[in-house]
């Protein structure tokens, strides 16, 4: 099939380049030119295992090109992917400039039936609003075209994995013909497919994505109540998750839920309630009590070191999560921020595999940059794990131990058994355990 991939962001990218995989002729067009240019030459804007070797090979198979030619990308394909970024916007409503302008673009180009897919997320009634904006700059109006909303579930950090692996394939649609198209191109997957209206499809999105947020919360809360009372919660998320009702994912307690979804789409949900009249009240303590969870490596840190204003401390992690360097609404810059304003003594070297680069143009001068996890714990005060990477959980805990200067580390996502680290002699605070 002829696919045309309008934005290549995380999503536009990687469903892109994985429909290429399965054998489609994909357009990928971005109006950053400079992006598309190193797209072209190779180099991936983004890191993502194993995303770059499927650029590479795909690139070399002539089955993907990148362009800023969205017109070309419009007319060459029958299916046309919106995957352009909707962020939120200061009150809370989701920001669809970008969308309503691709939908501009493509009734400006379209040249022949075309399926419309959208996979940027996005409120309900926006495929309605698309449709209306091609129709309106169409200037054959004669030519045939169906909107689809057909929601990405990727996760960063294992989307390739996530896209050929689905547990399922959402396709909101309300045409045979355009049914007929996207099932066989989704059929290479083998997941169960669920057709259905565009409206529902647009809210199994948010639904999905603020329940699994919902989950993150709730083992939060839970973890501080163990803490408290004396039990362990990794063996009780262990337990919990044992009903195959409630299932063992997204059951890590830790220091709340970052990233350019969850954040984004809980409020968007929130907004999209409010603006039929309901106050989603339990989205809002899901968001409330992720707003506090950061803190606990705070006040752990403050409880082992007395003095933080004197003190060094390392911090390994600063992306949202392990093998990303995505740094958006990650809990690290809010840990950051907060002891740099409440010890603006306190020296802070960080460490993180990925993402430094991104780091250093948010954070300046404020902290400093370290090369590997070695530099940045050598004779520290104390260590946080705010991140927990494959890289720095295998470090181990006697090596922290042989180079810190007292052996001390707050970790914000539970990476070690609190008895092994008690046994070398670390001073070993965690969420939701007794140390
Ligand atoms: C999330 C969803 O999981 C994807 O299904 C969805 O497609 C994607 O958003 C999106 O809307 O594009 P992502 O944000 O990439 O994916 O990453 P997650 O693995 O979901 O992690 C989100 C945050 O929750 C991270 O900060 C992570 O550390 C935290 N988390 C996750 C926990 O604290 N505990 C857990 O058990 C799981």
């Amino acid at each position: 099939m002829n696919i045309a991939v309008i934005g290549t962001g995380y999503v536009g990218l990687t469903s892109g380049v994985c429909f290429a995989e399965l054998g489609n002729q994909v357009i990928c067009a971005d109006i950053d030119e400079d992006k598309v240019n190193r797209l072209n030459q190779g180099i991936i804007p983004i890191y993502e295992p194993g995303l770059s070797e499927l650029v590479v090979k795909n690139k070399c198979l002539n089955r993907i090109v990148f362009t800023t030619d969205a017109h070309y990308a419009i007319i060459q394909s029958d299916v046309i992917i919106i995957a352009v970024g909707t962020p939120s916007l200061p009150d809370g409503n989701v920001d669809l400039s970008g969308v309503h302008a691709v939908a501009k673009a493509i009734g400006q180009s379209i040249n022949s039936y075309k399926v419309i897919v959208n996979k940027s997320t996005v409120p309900v009634g926006t495929a309605d609003e698309v449709k209306r904006i091609i129709k309106q700059n169409m200037t054959d109006k004669s030519i045939e075209f169906d909107v689809a909303s057909v929601p990405e579930f990727l996760k960063e950090g294992s989307a390739i994995e996530d896209f050929f692996h689905t547990d399922r394939v959402i396709i909101g649609i309300d045409s045979p013909r355009a049914e007929q198209i996207l099932q066989e191109l989704h059929k290479p997957l083998k997941t169960t497919v669920q057709t259905t209206d565009i409206r529902s499809a647009e809210l199994i999105k948010y639904a999905s994505n603020s329940f699994l947020a919902m989950k993150i919360s709730f083992i939060n809360e839970i973890a501080n109540i163990a803490e408290l009372v004396g039990a362990d919660i990794n063996e009780i998320a262990a337990g919990v998750g044992l009903d195959t009702r409630i299932g063992s994912k997204f059951l890590k307690a830790g220091i709340g839920f970052g990233g350019a979804c969850f954040p984004k789409d809980t409020k968007g949900l929130l907004k999209i309630a409010e603006n039929k009249g309901i106050t989603f009240k339990l989205l809002q303590e899901v968001i409330n009590v992720n707003k506090n969870q950061y803190q606990k490596v705070i006040s752990k840190l403050e409880e082992a070191v007395d003095d933080l204003n004197a003190a060094t401390i390392a911090m390994l992690g600063i992306s949202f999560k392990p093998n990303t360097d995505d740094i958006r609404e990650a809990p690290s810059l809010n840990i950051i921020k907060k002891l740099i304003a409440k010890y603006p003594a306190m020296k802070l070297k960080v460490y993180d595999p990925a993402a430094m680069e991104l780091a250093r143009k948010v954070l300046g001068d404020s902290v400093s940059y370290c090369q590997s996890i070695e530099e940045a714990v050598t004779k520290s005060d104390a260590m946080m794990i705010v991140t927990e990477w494959e890289e720095i959980v295998s470090f181990g805990l006697e090596k922290y131990k042989e180079l810190l200067k007292r052996p001390i580390i707050v970790d914000g996502r539970n990476c070690f058994i609190p008895d092994e680290a008690e046994q070398l002699g670390i001073s070993y605070y965690s969420i939701g355990r007794i140390s």
